[in-house]
């Protein structure tokens, strides 16, 4: 993706968090401009070209405004020939434990033209409805192993034979960048009013591995100028 359509993007999904606060927007810009994972998200074959979306730990609802924004450029006369039509959202569901956050994600996709419905909750308990796209982007670590398992059977079991699951892991076994972005997930969760998480890592092969015991063949995705600790996975039910 060019820097000046990255700049466009980040620019136009970040500003309907300005109403919820300086921290809220601030927050948006940084991570949708810093984090390697939305300009891959836009890559072609990853994402369905349309599609109900089911997001796990949503915190603010980052995805769906980035989806929106590029879907907002693409309908525009700026958006390069060279870059791949980007996925359509049909509805976007988000649920996260922290109620700030989704306060906010509440203010910033009120504009959405999609349904979009954001709920408090607990995802170990939490009845997942029916969804074509399935995301968990840094989340599975917060939660203790066997219900990291009984998670992803769920999932597994909820995902049409053509959906998809998305995730992001931490690769526990990639040393001090792993740490470094454990930390940062804990500043986050701590300053969006949250208490310190205890987090419960795996190697990237244990989180492959787990994944084929529930029922999913795994692709590790490439994001440009990321470090090797987080790690984008592309599941698809077997
Ligand atoms: C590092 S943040 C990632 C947020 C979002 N996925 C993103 O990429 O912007 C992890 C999120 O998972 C949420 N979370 C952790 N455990 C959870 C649980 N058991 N139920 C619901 N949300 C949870 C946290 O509240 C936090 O918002």
């Amino acid at each position: 993706m060019s820097d000046g359509l990255q700049d466009r993007l980040v620019g136009l999904a970040s500003a309907p968090y300005r109403p919820a606060g300086p921290w809220a927007w601030h927050f948006a810009r940084g991570k949708l401009g810093g984090d390697p994972l939305f300009a891959a998200l836009l890559r072609p074959g990853l994402l369905p070209p349309n599609g109900r979306y089911l997001d796990l730990g949503c915190g603010q609802g980052l995805l769906a405004s980035w989806l929106h924004a590029a879907a907002t450029l693409h309908d525009g006369p700026d958006w390069p020939a060279e870059q791949a039509a980007p996925p359509q959202v049909s509805a976007y569901h988000g649920l996260d434990m922290q109620a700030t956050a989704i306060g906010h994600a509440r203010q910033a996709l009120a504009g959405c033209p999609f349904p979009v419905r954001l709920e408090v909750g607990d995802l170990r308990d939490y009845v997942l409805p029916e969804a074509d796209v399935i995301t968990l982007f840094d989340v599975l670590h917060y939660l203790p192993a066997t219900a990291q398992a009984q998670l992803l059977r769920r999932i597994r079991s909820r995902l049409p034979a053509d959906g998809r699951l998305l995730l992001r892991v931490g690769d526990g076994a990639a040393g001090l960048p792993h740490h470094l972005s454990r930390i940062v997930d804990s500043l986050v969760v701590r300053a969006q009013g949250g208490g310190w998480p205890r987090l419960h890592c795996r190697p990237l092969a244990a989180w492959q591995a787990l994944l084929g015991e529930v029922g999913f063949h795994t692709t590790p995705c490439p994001m440009a100028g990321a470090g090797f600790a987080n790690v984008l996975l592309h599941a698809r039910p077997v």
